[in-house]
């Protein structure tokens, strides 16, 4: 879909549908008087979630088309990506391929209209994506052809950088809607190459002989069950010297059998969805260049399976990891912290200003955030709440876990350093996990996203259909722009 901008009055832009939102009780004078011409007036005074369509003769756009955001004092920024959501599905329903939207509230109370323009345009491509790659396709696939934001007010920066950040997302669901037996460590690699070669970031990537020579045995422990040869993707985006630099670390786990601590079989598929970590650190790399950031990245994706086999890790077995503390594996299906300890590390060594980690590392979270927020912990307590305001704007909400002192004792082992677990009971799970994770930060600034319960869409849920919802991109890459600018 194309998106653009058009400083235009309303009357003059010609489209297949005009869209236009409207508030509860404070519908324009224009659009009351399209309904008067139809008849019709009675019909729709802007009530939350409803759409009304009419036809228009003797206007450059064929169809109108409004939707009800509800009362203007209690309208949240994301009613305005449900809403264009909606447009987008009206559209294809009734085979209407180019779109437009109106955003000029003359004024709304609660949100600048640059903001809503950014929602609006951000709701339109989330929704637009289809997901069923390997699925016959039906003859006539609908699809939108354009997308226009029409406004008397300059909106084309906002709706020229909701374009990057959205189409960053949609990116990374279409990486990860990929199984495992076609997205292995070395594809996910070769993914990441071609985004490198695309975007010009630095690119390497090692090997298994070549992390067993640097001593990273959390990857190799891992992956030792496994037939697919490990990867560690290193990507660097570098927008000048002297700017600020930020380490992205996400967890890269292609499929999660649980490895000998085997999973139960029942849903036992949702675990190729173990490698969204490393996806969305690719999708706000993206983000970052689309967007030119001020700013330098590394991006650190540790990948690998973790399967069962003879040669697999066992519980019990104790290995050292690359900062040199030792680990006890008491259960081989708490891998996510062993691969992310090393890449921690790694990423520490470079001394950046700040570290973020991501991954689908806990069950835990779904338990205490359920599908609508992402577990933050970390050791800096200004980034934590820029993060938050961050999920707030973009709807990738973010809440913060406590890592105190007695946490850290939980995993502390019994025959060696650490142990991979807190307790068998599983207490306290997602911040157990990341207080695994702080043993390998140093003393780097650090967060970390447990995204674990906001991966995947069950089914068509908002501007999400059922698979992966690439959520944490919008996130990470908001947050990014706005730290950079603070430190530059
Ligand atoms: N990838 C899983 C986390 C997960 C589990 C995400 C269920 C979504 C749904 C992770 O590797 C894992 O298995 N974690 C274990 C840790 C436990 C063994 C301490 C978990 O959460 O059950
Ligand atoms: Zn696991
Ligand atoms: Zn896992």
């Amino acid at each position: 879909m194309k998106v653009e901008f058009l400083k235009k009055d309303v009357s003059s832009v010609s489209a297949d549908l005009m869209v236009v939102p409207c508030f509860r009780g404070k519908i324009p004078a224009w659009v009351h008087s399209e309904l008067v011409k139809a008849g019709v007036e009675g019909d729709f005074s802007g009530e939350k979630g409803k759409a009304y369509m009419l036809p228009v003769k003797g206007k450059p756009y064929k169809r109108l088309m409004f939707i009800g955001l509800g009362k203007e004092k209690f309208v949240e920024l994301d009613e305005f990506r449900l809403a264009a959501a909606k447009a987008v599905r009206g559209a294809k329903a009734a085979r209407l391929r180019d779109v437009a939207v109106w955003v000029d509230f003359s004024g709304a109370a609660r949100h600048s209209e640059k903001d809503i323009a950014a929602a609006i345009v951000e709701g339109a491509l989330l929704s637009d994506l289809k997901l069923a790659p390997y699925k016959k396709k039906k003859k006539e696939e609908r699809k939108l052809g354009r997308l226009s934001i029409v406004s008397g007010l300059d909106l084309g920066p906002a709706v020229e950088e909701a374009r990057a950040l959205a189409e960053s997302q949609n990116y990374a669901r279409l990486v990860a809607v990929e199984p495992a037996n076609i997205m292995t460590p070395r594809k996910l690699a070769e993914a990441a190459k071609s985004l490198a070669k695309e975007y010009g970031f630095g690119f390497k990537v090692m090997n298994r002989a070549e992390m067993k020579k640097k001593g990273m045995n959390g990857i190799l422990a891992v992956s030792s069950g496994s037939a697919q040869e490990p990867v560690f993707i290193e990507m660097t985006y570098n927008a000048g010297k002297k700017l600020p630099f930020v380490a992205l670390v996400g967890k890269g786990i292609t499929f999660d059998s649980g490895g000998i601590s085997i999973k139960p079989s029942k849903g036992m598929d949702t675990m190729k969805f173990d490698k969204c970590g490393a996806i969305m650190m690719m999708g706000v790399m993206r983000a970052a260049a689309e967007m030119r950031l001020p700013v330098r990245i590394t991006a650190l994706i540790p990948a690998t399976e973790n399967m069962p086999s003879g040669s697999a890790t066992k519980p019990g077995d104790i290995i050292k990891m690359y900062n040199g503390k030792t680990v006890e594996i008491l259960n081989t299906d708490a891998e996510g912290r062993l691969i992310l300890g090393d890449a921690l590390a790694y990423a520490a060594e470079a001394k950046p200003d700040l570290i973020i980690d991501a991954a689908t590392l806990t069950g835990a979270v779904l338990i205490v955030l359920g599908r609508h927020g992402i577990g933050m912990l970390g050791t800096d307590k200004g980034v934590m709440k820029e993060m938050y305001d961050c999920g707030m704007e973009t709807w990738e909400k973010v809440w913060e876990l406590p890592l105190w002192k007695e946490y850290s004792e939980m995993i502390k082992g019994d025959y060696a350093d650490l142990k991979n677990i807190g307790s068998e009971s599983g207490e306290a799970g997602t911040i157990t996990a990341a207080a695994f994770l702080k043993e390998f930060v140093g003393n780097i600034p650090w967060v970390h996203l447990d995204i674990a319960g906001v991966e995947w869409s069950d089914g068509e849920a908002g501007y999400f259909c059922k698979g992966p919802t690439g959520k944490g991109v919008r996130l990470v890459a908001t947050f990014l722009k706005k730290w950079c600018g603070k430190r530059k």
